[in-house]
């Protein structure tokens, strides 16, 4: 998609001139498309949602079905998904709302014709209650945020935008995620050594998580960030997490922190970000996390993932021996997902009390 004439990825234009409301413990109506809107409050609102949301799904509780009754969600993908695209779907679903998308995808509709951002958006959100937007631009989902914002005041109407993802810029709703898992699988976040692994420049999921890691305000938890000199952690972010009093320790040598790490965050070398081919290559086998370097982490450690995973976690073979591990649990993070989106869908569509 990144080559379609109507898609650029570089910032875009509204990313400055929209700033998202601060979730501030009310979620009902309100745009999703950065970790700046959370405070520990409303994460823990969302987690004990999530954790009941949860529990209910897996007693096949039919109640759940009526929380998203008769409401719609667009699924917007300018870039490939599968966990994203399918949870949120997923999720809206088991909520008992419906699901709609352009017939084969955002490529099938009229972007194809050379149709806008903020037009495509607006289209959407005629027809939706919330619109999942993932688009390869930064900021992307500021200006969707923008255009509906003024759509709605002409109409009437108040749907939202939850971004999946933004180019290399953020994606909120894997954080969310993924704080989930950490607190849930370890018990809590005070206390832990985080080690992020591998593309800290160009992944998404790393700024996000740091950020909103930060904005938990946690006691004496470690940030380690491994990274080749090339793709370290963007300045912006690394000062943004100083000026939160985040202990943090940037090294490009896994042996400093592995022996020390409770939480193991292993990335993808986003190859879709290179300018080319021969820059990826040379950096694509930096980290590669294989079952002989996992036994080398503290046995009480968690491996995750945000995923797919590609070279960075070997071989086929490699795969099956790190999830033979009990402590690899990109799976459960993996489903995780579904029931934090249930619980956001929830909150935000009708701030239901679940
Ligand atoms: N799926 C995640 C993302 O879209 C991570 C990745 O693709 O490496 O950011
Ligand atoms: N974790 C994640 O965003 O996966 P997808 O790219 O498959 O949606």
């Amino acid at each position: 998609m990144t080559e379609d004439a109507t898609v650029t990825a570089g910032p875009s234009p509204h990313r400055h001139t929209f700033a998202p409301a601060k979730i501030a413990g009310k979620f009902q109506g309100k745009h999703i498309i950065s970790v700046d809107q959370f405070a520990k409050d409303d994460l823990e609102i969302l987690f004990d949602a999530t954790k009941s949301i949860r529990k209910r799904s897996r007693q096949h509780d039919r109640g759940l079905t009526e929380i998203a009754a008769g409401r719609v969600m667009a699924s917007l993908f300018y870039e490939s998904s599968t966990r994203t695209d399918m949870s949120f779907q997923a999720a809206m679903r088991r909520l008992g709302g419906d699901v709609i998308a352009a017939s084969n995808g955002v490529r099938f509709s009229s972007v194809y014709k050379g149709e806008n951002l903020a037009d495509t958006v607006r289209a959407a959100g005629c027809y939706a209650d919330v619109i999942v937007l993932r688009h390869p631009q930064v900021g992307s989902s500021y200006e969707a945020a923008y255009f509906l914002d003024k759509l709605n005041q002409r109409i009437d109407k108040r749907t939202v935008v939850v971004s999946g993802g933004d180019g290399v810029g953020e994606h909120p709703t894997q954080a969310l995620l993924d704080l989930f898992t950490i607190i849930d699988s370890k018990g809590a976040l005070d206390h832990q050594s985080i080690t992020l692994v591998g593309d800290l420049k160009n992944g998404r999921t790393v700024h996000s998580l740091s950020k909103l890691i930060a904005y938990y305000r946690p006691k004496g938890t470690r940030l380690n960030m491994v990274a080749p000199e090339t793709l370290r952690m963007p300045e912006s972010i690394i000062a943004m997490l100083t000026d939160l009093d985040v202990e943090i320790h940037e090294t490009e040598a896994l042996d400093d922190v592995l022996g020390e790490s409770d939480v193991l965050y292993w990335t993808r070398i986003q190859e879709e970000r290179f300018a080319n081919k021969e820059a990826y290559d040379a950096i694509k086998d930096h980290f590669i996390m294989v079952p002989e370097l996992l036994d080398q982490a503290p046995k009480n450690a968690v491996l995750m993932h945000p995923l797919p995973r590609k070279h960075e976690m070997g071989t086929v073979e490699d795969h099956e021996g790190l999830d033979a591990d009990p402590r690899s649990i990109y799976f459960e993070q993996m489903e995780n997902g579904m029931f934090v989106r249930m619980a956001l869908l929830a909150k935000v569509l009708r701030e239901a009390y679940v």
